[in-house]
């Protein structure tokens, strides 16, 4: 029998597509050393009784017990790091002078990296202890930040994908906060994408550099040209918004003469790699770009409803053929949580298909076939978001990383309503997608080893 260097016993939930869940009871999940599953034995398989029996007095094997649950680790495709230090703050202003009055001033603080610190430790713990086990952050203009926030994701063992954020543009940008011009973006960009490189070979789980232009408005020709050149050259991920708002929007359409999506697209930031925090009001042949190039959405509908006035319409644009993940957009969005972001994004869908003007007829208010259901939702806070990033993770399935949260259904503090032992278990899953809390999440693995724990002082 092959040697597994850990072996968890429990039952699982992972999606079979995006609209079926795979419930996986009481299974084996056999690792190998790097932290992948190598083998999924089931109860059926011959080897199952053989399997227990060999490893069940090692230290290395972990039975779930009574109420607990494997799902797989959140993908939080769209996180502003130094924005948490805001969160929940300011939500009643227009994107513009959310951007100007409270954002810029906040992340301009991070030149200290005393203060800088601070707040992405504390972010990054809150992220692994709500579930999030892989994150796609923007940190600020500064480089040295940047990377320390690299070191976090790397230390606390959290799948970090981190981008200096570029926003060199001076008739866009204050003066305090953005870089100097174009060159030096693109070396500290370059400079930052070979250190992360570097340190990304210290970690077990990975962490990525990421091409990070903060969105057009901020951007001078030559930095968006120069960025997408970067990312070819290092086979970056890249990230930047995409058709956020009617401002936004309007913006690109006046200095380009065409959508936001076309724009990026001619800079070459638009690729197999690319996420594309927003994206609601993509154009049909916007939507073939993203489909064509492998560009996926990073869908924010807590920030959609306070920033961009709209609604994604998610399943039309995923059943075109675009990848989609979940994104939290901390802090247009305030809460650290993509189980709050789930929920939201079914009501969102919900109220596009309703449709909210009562004065018109039933028939003519909403848009047909725009709801999404939570295995949907689920689908896209797991492998959804995998498959955006184009990495094993999200699926628990042989070749995925053990990228995992254990929710415990009967934790003290937030103990889910279920009061038959023989609960139906997709009953089961549809009440944790509903109702889990921190206090619910027992513990956090991440490439096979354990990052955060309810006993450790969570
Ligand atoms: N567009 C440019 N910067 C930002 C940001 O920080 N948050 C959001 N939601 N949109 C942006
Ligand atoms: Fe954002």
């Amino acid at each position: 029998m092959m040697n597994y260097s850990k072996v968890f016993q429990g039952t699982a939930f992972t999606s079979k597509s995006a609209k079926e869940i795979n419930i996986l009871k009481d299974y084996l999940f056999c690792l190998d050393d790097r932290g992948m599953i190598a083998k999924i034995v089931s109860p059926e398989d011959d080897d199952y009784n053989a399997m227990i029996q060999e490893y069940q007095d090692n230290d290395h094997f972990h039975r779930l017990k009574e109420g607990e649950y494997f799902l797989p680790g959140f993908i939080d495709l769209h996180i502003h790091a130094p924005q948490w230090a805001q969160s929940g703050t300011a939500l009643d202003l227009p994107l513009y002078d959310w951007l100007h009055t409270y954002t810029f001033p906040l992340e301009a603080k991070f030149a200290d990296r005393t203060f800088a610190r601070k707040v992405y430790e504390d972010l990054v713990h809150t992220l692994l202890k709500n579930g999030t086990t892989t994150g796609l952050y923007f940190a600020t203009v500064h480089k040295e930040a940047s990377y320390l926030l690299a070191e976090i994701c790397a230390d606390q063992g959290q799948r970090g994908l981190v981008g200096k954020v570029v926003a060199d543009d001076p008739q866009q940008n204050p003066d305090y906060y953005r870089d100097s011009d174009a060159a030096t973006a693109l070396a500290e960009t370059e400079e930052f994408i070979l250190d992360v490189k570097e340190l990304a070979k210290k970690t077990k789980q990975g962490v990525y550099p990421v091409v990070t232009p903060r969105f057009i408005p901020s951007c001078t020709d030559e930095a968006l040209q120069g960025l997408g050149e970067l990312a070819a050259k290092y086979d970056t991920h890249i990230q930047s918004h995409c058709s956020e708002s009617d401002w936004e929007h309007g913006h690109v359409k006046e200095r380009y003469h065409k959508t936001d999506a076309t724009a990026l697209n001619g800079f070459g930031l638009l690729q197999e790699k690319s996420i594309m925090a927003h994206s609601v009001f993509l154009e049909d042949n916007d939507v073939n770009l993203f489909a064509e190039t492998g560009t996926a959405i990073g869908h924010c509908p807590l920030s959609n409803a306070y920033f961009a006035n709209a609604v994604l319409p998610l399943a039309h644009f995923h059943s075109q053929g675009v990848d989609i993940g979940l994104g939290t957009d901390i802090s247009a969005g305030a809460a650290p949580s993509l189980y709050d972001n789930a929920k939201q994004a079914v009501v969102s869908s919900r109220m596009l298909e309703d449709g909210v003007d009562t004065s018109l007829s039933p028939e003519t208010r909403g848009v047909d076939g725009s709801r999404i259901t939570i295995n949907e939702a689920f689908y896209f806070a797991t492998a959804g978001g995998g498959k955006s990033l184009s990495l094993p993770i999200g699926l628990l399935e042989e070749n995925y990383a053990w990228d995992v949260q254990i929710v415990d259904i009967n934790a003290g503090a937030n103990k889910l309503p279920i009061f038959d032992e023989n609960e139906d278990l997709y009953d089961v899953f549809q009440k944790m997608m509903y109702l889990v809390k921190p206090d619910n999440i027992r513990e956090v693995w991440v490439q096979g080893e354990k990052v955060v724990s309810q006993g450790d002082g969570f």
